[in-house]
């Protein structure tokens, strides 16, 4: 027998830069696996965004983060607690905006996170406190004795944002945040996240299926489809992992018959030229633009344009899920 048994009680992880780790985490109705043996490490200061279509398993995930629902197989640690053993101490750490935000339609946006505060035992000169820093971040002061049935959904997500922020929580998960926001209550909300993330230290774990939008403001995003993670990374690297080392130019110049085309050719590092609408593209193992514009211009000919293509976040996602 050993003593290291004693070691079995449920203490909070020490390392405390990672704040959600799941490893191999499964979620299975019948015969359909929702979430299949994800690996996601989320570390302090990260919005992470969990990107992918209708049905990926995006929030699966998030309810077995919360301990809303239990994992089939594998782990879930947030802030080292285990949701299935520690539900009532994730809830108390994690400011959690669900798919759809429920709220007392009938009550005011003020009581409503009265509401919540007295689920979470505030002090009532504190909770008032935080209520009002709540209100008045995601603008809705002016309103916040009105009736919640009198919001439009773009106030209520808002109000949601303000329920969370309410529990002064170390992590804030977010279900679809900005679905049915107009773009520019979608730009609003997601710079309230960028700004609270910095101020109040927090951690963020996003999902969306609109990439675009949430892009701007996540340090990191997963794409997840069909309960898989099949990339992640940044913006940037997956970008890089996309185009699989290849570097992409258009260039456009006089002459632009065969001849420029050969010419282009011949440059040490370049794969293939190819007419594009309106530019040649050429694909090349490394940085040949200084050699194109000395090849153009020796020949007396005119460059035009000689630019680099990057991938936007539209060309990875059609990419990713279209596999
Ligand atoms: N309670 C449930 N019982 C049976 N199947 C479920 C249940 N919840 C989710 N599913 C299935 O699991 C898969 C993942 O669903 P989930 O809601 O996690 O996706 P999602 O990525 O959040 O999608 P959306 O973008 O539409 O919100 C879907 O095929 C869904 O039908
Ligand atoms: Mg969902």
């Amino acid at each position: 027998m050993s003593n290291q048994s004693k070691q079995s009680s449920p203490t909070p992880n020490t390392d405390t830069t990672t704040i959600i780790e799941t490893r191999d985490l499964t979620k299975r109705y019948g015969n359909l696996v929702a979430v299949d043996q994800l690996n996601l490490r989320i570390e302090q200061g990260e919005i992470f965004g969990l990107l992918g279509p209708n049905g990926a398993g995006k929030t699966t995930t998030i309810l077995m983060l919360m301990g809303l629902t239990e994992p089939t197989s594998g782990t879930v640690r947030v802030l080292g607690y285990d949701p299935v053993r520690q539900p009532i101490e994730v809830k108390r750490v994690v400011g959690y905006l669900p798919e759809h935000v429920a709220m007392y339609d009938d009550l005011s946006a003020r009581e409503n996170l009265q509401y919540t505060a007295d689920l979470n035992a505030l002090p009532l000169a504190e909770a008032k406190r935080r209520i009002a820093y709540a209100l008045e971040r995601v603008g809705l002061a002016d309103v916040a004795d009105r009736p919640v049935r009198e919001f439009s959904h773009g106030m209520r997500q808002r109000l949601g944002i303000a329920d969370v922020l309410v529990k002064k929580p170390r992590v804030v998960v977010l279900d679809e945040p900005t679905l049915g926001l107009d773009p520019e209550a979608v730009n609003q909300l997601l710079d309230l996240i960028l700004a609270m993330t910095r101020e109040e230290n927090l951690t963020v774990l996003l999902s969306s299926h609109q990439l675009q939008q949430v892009q701007r403001i996540c340090t990191r995003v997963g794409i997840f489809v069909k309960g898989k993670m099949i990339a992640q990374g940044t913006i940037a690297q997956l970008a890089e992992q996309l185009a699989g080392g290849m570097r992409t130019l258009e260039v456009y110049a006089e002459p632009r018959g065969e001849e420029l085309v050969n010419v282009l050719k011949q440059i040490k590092g370049v794969v293939s030229v190819e007419q594009d609408t309106a530019y040649w593209l050429v694909r090349a193992t490394s940085e040949v633009r200084p050699e194109i514009a000395r090849a153009i211009a020796s020949r007396g000919w005119s460059l035009y344009h000689l630019r680099e293509r990057d991938y936007g976040l539209e060309e990875i996602y059609l990419k990713y899920f279209q596999n």
